[in-house]
Protein backbone atom coordinates (compact mmCIF):
# COMPACT_ATOMS: atom_id res chain seq x y z
CA UNK A 1 0.00 0.00 0.00
CA UNK A 2 3.09 2.43 1.21
CA UNK A 3 3.96 2.14 -2.50
CA UNK A 4 1.33 3.55 -3.86
CA UNK A 5 1.08 6.75 -1.44
CA UNK A 6 2.58 8.89 -3.52
CA UNK A 7 -0.17 8.12 -6.49
CA UNK A 8 -2.62 8.63 -4.52
CA UNK A 9 -1.12 12.08 -3.82
CA UNK A 10 -1.23 13.11 -7.76
CA UNK A 11 -4.89 11.55 -7.89
CA UNK A 12 -6.21 14.36 -4.84
CA UNK A 13 -3.59 17.16 -6.37
CA UNK A 14 -5.12 16.66 -9.72
CA UNK A 15 -8.62 16.50 -8.39
CA UNK A 16 -8.59 19.79 -6.08
CA UNK A 17 -6.80 21.69 -9.40
CA UNK A 18 -9.87 20.77 -11.47
CA UNK A 19 -12.20 21.54 -8.19
CA UNK A 20 -10.83 24.81 -8.33
CA UNK A 21 -11.62 25.86 -11.66
CA UNK A 22 -15.06 25.91 -10.37
CA UNK A 23 -14.45 27.51 -6.31
CA UNK A 24 -17.25 30.80 -6.08
CA UNK A 25 -19.21 29.51 -9.38
CA UNK A 26 -22.35 28.47 -7.31
CA UNK A 27 -22.38 25.75 -9.40
CA UNK A 28 -22.24 22.45 -7.38
CA UNK A 29 -22.37 19.84 -10.17
CA UNK A 30 -19.94 20.92 -12.82
CA UNK A 31 -17.78 21.42 -9.97
CA UNK A 32 -18.41 17.53 -8.28
CA UNK A 33 -18.18 16.37 -12.00
CA UNK A 34 -15.07 17.97 -12.12
CA UNK A 35 -13.17 16.61 -9.36
CA UNK A 36 -14.90 12.98 -9.83
CA UNK A 37 -13.76 13.02 -13.63
CA UNK A 38 -10.25 13.69 -12.73
CA UNK A 39 -10.25 11.57 -10.04
CA UNK A 40 -11.39 8.34 -11.70
CA UNK A 41 -8.88 9.27 -14.61
CA UNK A 42 -6.10 8.89 -12.36
CA UNK A 43 -7.19 5.96 -10.35
CA UNK A 44 -7.22 4.01 -13.94
CA UNK A 45 -4.23 4.85 -14.75
CA UNK A 46 -2.29 2.98 -11.88
CA UNK A 47 -1.72 -0.44 -11.27
CA UNK A 48 -4.13 -1.97 -9.02
CA UNK A 49 -7.91 -3.48 -8.67
CA UNK A 50 -9.51 -0.88 -6.82
CA UNK A 51 -12.98 -1.28 -5.74
CA UNK A 52 -14.91 2.11 -4.79
CA UNK A 53 -16.54 1.29 -1.24
CA UNK A 54 -17.58 4.95 -0.43
CA UNK A 55 -18.14 7.25 -3.66
CA UNK A 56 -20.61 9.40 -5.01
CA UNK A 57 -23.99 7.29 -4.87
CA UNK A 58 -25.38 4.06 -5.91
CA UNK A 59 -24.92 3.16 -9.88
CA UNK A 60 -28.71 4.86 -10.88
CA UNK A 61 -27.73 7.72 -9.26
CA UNK A 62 -24.45 8.40 -9.97
CA UNK A 63 -22.46 8.12 -13.46
CA UNK A 64 -18.74 8.28 -12.01
CA UNK A 65 -16.96 6.26 -8.76
CA UNK A 66 -20.55 5.18 -7.61
CA UNK A 67 -20.13 2.34 -4.96
CA UNK A 68 -18.90 -0.96 -6.52
CA UNK A 69 -17.70 0.49 -9.32
CA UNK A 70 -13.93 -1.01 -10.23
CA UNK A 71 -11.06 1.04 -10.95
CA UNK A 72 -7.43 0.59 -11.64
CA UNK A 73 -5.49 -1.11 -14.67
CA UNK A 74 -4.72 -4.51 -12.73
CA UNK A 75 -5.63 -7.95 -10.78
CA UNK A 76 -3.53 -6.94 -7.52
CA UNK A 77 -3.30 -6.07 -5.06
CA UNK A 78 -7.40 -5.71 -4.49
CA UNK A 79 -7.96 -2.46 -2.34
CA UNK A 80 -11.05 -0.59 -0.87
CA UNK A 81 -11.01 3.19 -2.08
CA UNK A 82 -13.80 5.37 -0.59
CA UNK A 83 -13.20 8.94 -2.04
CA UNK A 84 -14.91 12.33 -1.77
CA UNK A 85 -13.77 14.44 -4.67
CA UNK A 86 -15.24 17.56 -3.07
CA UNK A 87 -15.67 17.54 0.58
CA UNK A 88 -16.99 20.85 1.51
CA UNK A 89 -18.77 21.49 -1.71
CA UNK A 90 -20.79 24.03 -0.46
CA UNK A 91 -17.88 26.08 0.43
CA UNK A 92 -16.12 25.10 -2.70
CA UNK A 93 -18.82 26.93 -4.92
CA UNK A 94 -19.44 29.62 -2.32
CA UNK A 95 -16.10 30.56 -2.23
CA UNK A 96 -15.47 29.75 1.19
CA UNK A 97 -12.81 27.93 3.37
CA UNK A 98 -12.35 24.17 3.95
CA UNK A 99 -13.01 22.38 0.60
CA UNK A 100 -10.92 19.31 0.33
CA UNK A 101 -10.09 16.76 -2.36
CA UNK A 102 -10.24 13.01 -0.43
CA UNK A 103 -9.31 9.46 -0.85
CA UNK A 104 -9.05 6.74 1.41
CA UNK A 105 -7.05 3.12 0.40
CA UNK A 106 -6.64 -0.29 2.36
CA UNK A 107 -6.80 -3.90 1.51
CA UNK A 108 -10.05 -5.31 0.40
CA UNK A 109 -12.72 -5.77 2.80
CA UNK A 110 -11.10 -4.00 5.24
CA UNK A 111 -13.21 -0.24 5.44
CA UNK A 112 -16.34 -0.21 7.04
CA UNK A 113 -19.47 -0.34 4.04
CA UNK A 114 -20.84 2.77 5.54
CA UNK A 115 -24.57 3.74 3.61
CA UNK A 116 -24.75 7.33 3.15
CA UNK A 117 -26.83 8.69 5.97
CA UNK A 118 -25.85 10.52 9.38
CA UNK A 119 -23.46 9.23 12.05
CA UNK A 120 -22.80 10.70 15.33
CA UNK A 121 -19.06 10.86 16.09
CA UNK A 122 -16.52 11.38 18.65
CA UNK A 123 -12.78 12.09 17.78
CA UNK A 124 -10.32 12.77 20.20
CA UNK A 125 -6.25 12.55 19.62
CA UNK A 126 -3.96 10.26 21.39
CA UNK A 127 -3.43 11.37 24.40
CA UNK A 128 -7.55 10.80 25.21
CA UNK A 129 -7.41 7.58 23.58
CA UNK A 130 -9.79 5.16 25.36
CA UNK A 131 -11.52 7.94 27.46
CA UNK A 132 -14.56 8.43 24.69
CA UNK A 133 -17.91 6.34 24.71
CA UNK A 134 -20.65 7.17 22.37
CA UNK A 135 -23.58 5.56 24.22
CA UNK A 136 -22.35 7.94 27.19
CA UNK A 137 -23.72 11.83 27.18
CA UNK A 138 -21.74 14.38 25.38
CA UNK A 139 -21.31 15.92 28.52
CA UNK A 140 -19.45 12.90 30.21
CA UNK A 141 -17.65 12.88 27.36
CA UNK A 142 -15.77 15.81 27.51
CA UNK A 143 -15.34 15.23 31.39
CA UNK A 144 -13.46 12.20 30.93
CA UNK A 145 -11.21 13.89 27.89
CA UNK A 146 -10.56 16.50 30.40
CA UNK A 147 -9.21 14.55 32.99
CA UNK A 148 -7.40 12.42 30.55
CA UNK A 149 -5.61 15.37 28.76
CA UNK A 150 -5.64 16.97 32.82
CA UNK A 151 -6.75 19.96 31.65
CA UNK A 152 -9.80 22.01 33.14
CA UNK A 153 -13.06 21.79 31.56
CA UNK A 154 -12.94 25.59 30.68
CA UNK A 155 -9.42 24.71 28.56
CA UNK A 156 -11.00 22.41 26.41
CA UNK A 157 -11.53 22.69 23.18
CA UNK A 158 -13.87 21.26 20.99
CA UNK A 159 -15.22 21.44 17.29
CA UNK A 160 -18.52 20.77 16.51
CA UNK A 161 -20.68 21.71 13.16
CA UNK A 162 -23.04 24.74 13.41
CA UNK A 163 -26.41 22.63 12.78
CA UNK A 164 -29.49 23.07 14.77
CA UNK A 165 -29.64 19.35 15.42
CA UNK A 166 -26.30 20.27 17.93
CA UNK A 167 -28.15 23.50 19.47
CA UNK A 168 -28.62 21.67 23.02
CA UNK A 169 -25.24 19.74 22.81
CA UNK A 170 -23.36 23.29 21.74
CA UNK A 171 -25.68 25.15 24.88
CA UNK A 172 -25.29 22.32 27.47
CA UNK A 173 -20.58 22.06 26.90
CA UNK A 174 -20.91 25.98 26.84
CA UNK A 175 -22.77 26.10 30.31
CA UNK A 176 -19.72 23.91 31.72
CA UNK A 177 -17.42 26.27 30.61
CA UNK A 178 -16.19 24.13 27.37
CA UNK A 179 -14.32 26.53 24.44
CA UNK A 180 -16.99 25.12 21.92
CA UNK A 181 -15.79 26.04 18.31
CA UNK A 182 -18.81 25.65 15.70
CA UNK A 183 -17.27 25.00 11.83
CA UNK A 184 -19.40 25.02 8.76
CA UNK A 185 -18.82 22.44 6.89
CA UNK A 186 -16.21 19.86 6.29
CA UNK A 187 -16.21 17.37 9.68
CA UNK A 188 -13.28 15.54 7.96
CA UNK A 189 -11.09 18.53 8.75
CA UNK A 190 -11.90 18.96 12.20
CA UNK A 191 -11.43 14.90 12.97
CA UNK A 192 -7.88 15.56 11.86
CA UNK A 193 -7.40 18.78 14.00
CA UNK A 194 -8.00 16.84 17.12
CA UNK A 195 -5.06 15.05 16.16
CA UNK A 196 -2.74 17.71 14.50
CA UNK A 197 0.08 18.59 17.00
CA UNK A 198 0.01 22.34 15.92
CA UNK A 199 -3.34 22.70 16.53
CA UNK A 200 -5.83 23.29 20.05
CA UNK A 201 -8.68 20.94 19.16
CA UNK A 202 -9.08 18.24 21.63
CA UNK A 203 -12.38 16.60 20.27
CA UNK A 204 -14.96 16.78 17.41
CA UNK A 205 -18.18 15.46 18.25
CA UNK A 206 -20.27 15.83 15.44
CA UNK A 207 -23.36 14.38 14.06
CA UNK A 208 -22.12 14.56 9.93
CA UNK A 209 -22.11 11.99 6.97
CA UNK A 210 -20.66 8.28 7.71
CA UNK A 211 -19.16 8.48 4.52
CA UNK A 212 -17.26 11.30 6.16
CA UNK A 213 -16.71 9.13 9.25
CA UNK A 214 -15.25 6.29 7.33
CA UNK A 215 -12.50 8.77 5.85
CA UNK A 216 -11.73 10.48 8.56
CA UNK A 217 -11.26 7.03 10.85
CA UNK A 218 -8.40 6.09 8.30
CA UNK A 219 -5.82 9.16 9.15
CA UNK A 220 -7.30 8.74 12.82
CA UNK A 221 -6.47 5.42 13.46
CA UNK A 222 -3.08 6.22 11.30
CA UNK A 223 -2.07 9.04 13.65
CA UNK A 224 -3.05 6.95 16.96
CA UNK A 225 -6.06 8.66 17.89
CA UNK A 226 -9.38 7.68 18.86
CA UNK A 227 -13.14 7.67 17.71
CA UNK A 228 -16.18 5.85 18.18
CA UNK A 229 -19.58 6.08 16.26
CA UNK A 230 -22.62 5.19 15.45
CA UNK A 231 -24.96 5.47 12.54
CA UNK A 232 -28.33 7.33 12.64
CA UNK A 233 -30.82 6.08 10.43
CA UNK A 234 -33.82 8.40 10.37
CA UNK A 235 -36.28 6.13 8.87
CA UNK A 236 -36.97 3.04 7.73
CA UNK A 237 -36.04 3.30 4.44
CA UNK A 238 -32.52 4.17 5.88
CA UNK A 239 -32.57 1.28 8.55
CA UNK A 240 -33.37 -1.20 5.48
CA UNK A 241 -30.87 0.51 3.28
CA UNK A 242 -28.41 -0.72 6.36
CA UNK A 243 -29.81 -3.98 6.45
CA UNK A 244 -28.65 -4.21 2.62
CA UNK A 245 -25.27 -3.48 3.43
CA UNK A 246 -24.88 -6.11 6.17
CA UNK A 247 -25.27 -3.63 9.03
CA UNK A 248 -28.24 -5.88 11.09
CA UNK A 249 -27.51 -4.22 14.22
CA UNK A 250 -27.79 -0.68 13.30
CA UNK A 251 -27.45 1.00 16.87
CA UNK A 252 -24.10 -0.40 17.27
CA UNK A 253 -20.68 1.14 18.26
CA UNK A 254 -18.23 1.13 15.98
CA UNK A 255 -15.17 1.58 17.03
CA UNK A 256 -11.47 2.69 15.00
CA UNK A 257 -11.45 -1.59 15.06
CA UNK A 258 -14.70 -1.78 13.19
CA UNK A 259 -14.33 1.23 10.66
CA UNK A 260 -10.71 0.48 9.46
CA UNK A 261 -9.72 -3.39 9.68
CA UNK A 262 -6.37 -2.75 8.43
CA UNK A 263 -3.56 -1.07 9.47
CA UNK A 264 -2.02 -0.99 6.15
CA UNK A 265 -4.15 2.23 4.75
CA UNK A 266 -3.07 5.31 2.51
CA UNK A 267 -5.59 8.94 3.59
CA UNK A 268 -4.58 11.75 1.24
CA UNK A 269 -6.36 15.11 1.17
CA UNK A 270 -5.24 18.18 -0.86
CA UNK A 271 -6.72 21.27 -0.29
CA UNK A 272 -9.21 23.18 -2.65
CA UNK A 273 -9.93 26.38 -0.75
CA UNK A 274 -8.14 27.53 2.76
CA UNK A 275 -8.32 25.79 6.36
CA UNK A 276 -6.84 25.60 9.53
CA UNK A 277 -5.61 22.29 8.07
CA UNK A 278 -4.05 23.36 4.57
CA UNK A 279 -3.26 26.17 2.74
CA UNK A 280 -5.98 26.46 -0.49
CA UNK A 281 -4.17 26.47 -3.91
CA UNK A 282 -2.31 29.37 -5.16
CA UNK A 283 -2.39 30.58 -8.54
CA UNK A 284 -0.76 32.73 -10.38
CA UNK A 285 0.27 33.29 -14.30
CA UNK A 286 2.92 30.95 -13.85
CA UNK A 287 2.02 28.42 -11.36
CA UNK A 288 -0.46 26.47 -9.66
CA UNK A 289 0.89 25.15 -5.88
CA UNK A 290 -1.35 22.50 -4.16
CA UNK A 291 -1.01 21.88 -0.41
CA UNK A 292 -2.08 17.95 0.72
CA UNK A 293 -1.71 15.98 3.76
CA UNK A 294 -0.56 12.51 3.04
CA UNK A 295 -0.74 10.11 6.27
CA UNK A 296 0.65 5.92 5.77
CA UNK A 297 -1.05 3.26 8.51
CA UNK A 298 2.94 1.77 8.08
CA UNK A 299 4.56 5.28 8.58
CA UNK A 300 2.04 6.58 11.41
CA UNK A 301 2.98 10.10 11.00
CA UNK A 302 1.51 12.78 8.71
CA UNK A 303 3.91 13.99 5.43
CA UNK A 304 2.21 17.91 4.67
CA UNK A 305 3.29 18.13 0.41
CA UNK A 306 3.47 21.16 -1.08
CA UNK A 307 3.87 20.33 -4.84
CA UNK A 308 4.15 22.66 -7.90
CA UNK A 309 2.04 22.26 -10.86
P1 LIG B 1 -20.52 17.63 1.37
O1 LIG B 1 -19.44 18.44 0.82
O2 LIG B 1 -20.53 16.25 0.84
O3 LIG B 1 -21.83 18.31 1.26
O4 LIG B 1 -20.27 17.43 2.95
C1 LIG B 1 -19.96 18.50 3.81
C2 LIG B 1 -20.35 18.19 5.24
O5 LIG B 1 -20.14 19.35 6.02
C3 LIG B 1 -19.65 17.00 5.88
O6 LIG B 1 -18.37 17.26 6.35
C4 LIG B 1 -20.58 16.64 6.98
O7 LIG B 1 -20.34 15.35 7.46
C5 LIG B 1 -21.91 16.82 6.31
O8 LIG B 1 -21.72 17.82 5.31
C6 LIG B 1 -23.00 17.26 7.22
O9 LIG B 1 -24.18 17.31 6.53
P2 LIG B 1 -25.28 18.48 6.62
O10 LIG B 1 -24.84 19.53 5.66
O11 LIG B 1 -26.54 17.78 6.25
O12 LIG B 1 -25.31 19.03 8.00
Amino acid sequence: MQKYALDFLTVTEKAALSAFKWVGSGQKNAADKAATDTMRKQLNTLNFLGEIVIGEGEIDEAPMLYIGEKVGLGKNPELDIAVDPIEGTTPTINGQENGITVIVAAPKGTLFHAPDMYMKKIVVGKKAKGSIDIRASILDNVENVAFALNKKLNDLNVMIQDRPRHKESIKSMRALGVNVHLFQDNDVIASLLTNMENSNIDMMYNIGGAPEGVISAVAIKSLGGDMQACLMPKSDIEISRCKMMGINDVNRVLTLADLVRSENSVFSATAITHSSLLKGIEKNKHKQVTHSVLITGKEKRARFIETIY
